[in-house]
């Protein structure tokens, strides 16, 4: 398989046989050979040939431009360009045959069958020829437009790989979603239509206007003077209006999505506490604002189409006087006065496009600018220049006068010293809320200290790459997170190259066992959004496991255990000496069963380190810890280690 590690394959083939009863043994000999034409008719997909850069390129790293994306494919631009240009002049020469025809071939004195069959016959070929125009333009224009979404989404989701942790928990996932949907789609759809029929329409007019003037200066003043004042004040009302209204449904839309989404996520406590009836009453409430919205977009819409279909019957009403009586008097050919006819209503057709599309083309352009924004915030645990590759590390951390708060204005740790050995294990307690995760969450540099330094062998992990320094620090956080995809891909998730035999084994350690034998399709069962279909102490063991593949340097369990029953406890316990062999660790606990074991003990609390030694000295010291020990043994607390 060309992506070695992946999942695809294996789960595919297993999940069959498995479900016919059978175990998969192997592709059969007879169908070995059409297995292999299959593979190598696959697509090859070879995630090693991606590269990802903590630091952007200097090509990603420019500001985000319609005129910069455009130049990225210059041949698609000209090559649709000219053909803008050539069917909008195709396209106006019908109404300059047919004048042609009426003055040279029907008039009386130059009846000329000839000449209108050759009118007729030239209009049909003009026709066909910029119908075929249109159709390649709008060819050209989707592949381009394909191109550059193409890209923007891959360096838009790049960008998010890039971004901290405090961007995603500032943002809302529902808004950095709506960048890749809506606001992406806007921009594909102003590349797609908006730039060109903009284009089309704008130069349609620009040369029927040409053309009324060189037929006849005078009507072609009269028409200019009478039509396009009315048909610009009506179309700034309209610009106005509908741009309110475009702005009106799009917040409401938004209000919605959010109601939706919110009332999908959090389903299960809805049910639980009834609040079904509300939540409907409230979501029609949102739903009729958005109606409301459109109900004012249809109103304008309403207003217009039949406001510039007057003024268009009115200019014709008045071409008909003043150009009639132009040609009584032999000023103008028959055969012009048709032309201004057509030409007059051909005139009407961009504007009305122009106005409605304008709003397109506003709302592409407010993408392009919340994307460029988006492109160009920093992330703020970032890569130096100059960062290096840490070495195999010993597992030697140190907080260093560490001082850290998510709001500046409020710290939640304050000068916090430490140092873990090589291979000790320090369990972290203290109260809900003290700072316990956070101050784990410093070391593999989810987030950085406000003030102090965080060392690994003695080397501040801001001259690290990340990559480096993540690899050897593992993190089992408090709420795994499961992917969709079966088992397997889940606990190969940690590191490249993990083998089956690995996975057995990590499977046995962590006492998984038992749940793998009574799934459907054993390690290949698929595990749905979040791992929602397994309890949450599965979840745990799950994620114990996948850290014992990483095998990494340093370990850092953030209350892992905690959903687990007693009997999985105690498997657990095994485990983890198993898992800490020669690991440093941060086991961070509420379950003093799990503290008990560490070879030290730090209790945060009020946002420092109150007290740190070993299990014995603590409970001896009668402190803070020795208090939660008596407790925790009088409410029937088992200490395994005594
Ligand atoms: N992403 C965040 N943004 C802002 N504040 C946060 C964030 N995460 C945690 N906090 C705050 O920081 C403080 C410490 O949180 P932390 O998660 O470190 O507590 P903890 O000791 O791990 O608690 P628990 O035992 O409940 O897991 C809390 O007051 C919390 O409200
Ligand atoms: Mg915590």
């Amino acid at each position: 398989m060309a992506w070695g590690g992946g999942w695809g394959g294996g789960a595919m083939f297993a999940g069959r046989g498995s479900g016919s009863g059978l175990p998969f043994g192997g592709i059969p000999s007879e169908l070995a050979d059409e297995a292999a034409k299959l593979l190598a008719s696959e697509p090859a997909r070879e995630p090693s040939s991606i590269r990802f850069h903590q630091r952007p390129r200097e090509s990603e790293a420019q500001s985000l431009t319609l005129v910069r994306m455009l130049r990225e494919h210059p041949r698609l631009v000209v090559y649709g360009s000219l053909l803008v240009i050539g069917t909008s002049l195709l396209l106006q020469t019908g109404p300059l045959l047919t004048e042609y025809a009426i003055n040279n071939g029907m008039l009386a004195g130059h009846h000329s069958v000839s000449v209108v069959m050759a009118c007729a016959t030239l209009y049909l070929v003009l026709a066909v020829l910029s119908a075929y125009g249109q159709r390649v333009q709008a060819t050209v224009t989707g592949t381009l437009a394909s191109r550059i979404m193409h890209d923007l989404r891959i360096r838009v989701f790049t960008h998010f790989q890039r971004l901290s942790l405090d961007f995603f928990s500032d943002e809302k996932a529902g808004v950095l979603m709506s960048r890749m949907t809506s606001d992406i789609e806007n921009l594909q759809q102003l590349i797609q239509d908006g730039i060109s029929s903009f284009a089309l329409q704008g130069l349609t007019m620009i040369v029927i206007t040409a053309v009324l003037f060189s037929l006849d200066v005078t009507l072609a003043t009269w028409t200019v003077l009478l039509v396009v004042p009315l048909l610009v004040i009506f179309s700034i009302w309209f610009h106005r209006a509908s741009e309110a209204g475009y702005l009106l449904s799009r917040d409401r839309i938004a209000n919605v999505l959010a109601d939706l989404s919110e009332s999908l996520y959090g389903i299960r406590v809805v049910t639980a506490h009834n609040r079904q009836r509300r939540n409907i009453t409230n979501h029609r409430h949102v739903v009729g604002a958005y109606r409301d919205a459109n109900f004012f977009t249809g109103r304008v819409n309403a207003v217009y189409g039949p406001a510039t279909i007057m003024i268009g019957v009115l200019g014709q009403a008045l071409l008909l006087g003043i150009g009639g009586d132009m040609v009584v008097r032999h000023q103008l050919s028959l055969g012009a006065l048709v032309a201004f006819f057509l030409y007059l209503n051909r005139f009407f057709q961009p504007i009305q496009l122009l106005v409605q599309q304008y709003s397109s083309l506003q709302q592409g352009r407010s993408s392009v600018i919340r994307l460029r924004e988006l492109l160009a915030t920093t992330p703020s645990v970032d890569e130096s220049d100059d960062a290096l590759e840490l070495a195999t590390i010993e597992g030697r951390l140190t907080f260093e006068h560490v001082s850290f708060g998510y709001d500046p204005q409020r710290p939640v740790l304050e000068d916090v010293n430490l140092e873990i050995a090589p291979g000790e294990s320090v369990a972290f307690v203290g109260p809900t809320g003290a700072g316990k995760s956070t101050l784990a969450k410093l070391a593999n540099r989810f987030y950085d200290p406000t003030a102090g330094r965080v060392l690994v062998d003695g080397v501040d992990v801001r001259t690290v790459t990340l990559r480096s320094l993540r690899s050897q620090l593992g993190v089992v956080p408090q709420e795994p997170f499961l992917f969709a995809g079966s088992i397997r891909h889940n606990l190969r998730f940690g590191r490249a190259g993990i083998t089956d035999a690995e996975i057995d084994e990590a499977v046995e350690v962590v006492g998984l066992g038992e749940l793998i034998a009574r799934l459907p399709d054993g390690l290949d069962t698929v595990v749905h959004e979040r791992g929602q279909t397994l309890s949450s102490g599965e979840r745990q063991l799950l994620a114990l496991a996948r850290a014992f593949l990483a095998r990494p340097r340093v370990l850092i369990l953030d209350e892992a255990t905690s959903s687990l029953d007693l009997r999985s406890e105690t498997i657990i316990e095994h485990a983890l000496d198993r898992l800490l062999e020669g690991r440093s660790a941060i086991l961070i606990a509420h379950r003093l069963t799990t503290a008990q074991r560490a070879d030290r003990i730090v209790v945060i609390d009020d946002g420092g380190i109150r007290e740190v030694g070993t299990p014995a000295e603590l409970v001896a010291r009668s402190g803070a810890y020795a208090a939660m020990y008596h407790a925790w043994l009088a409410s029937g607390g088992r200490d395994a280690t005594r």
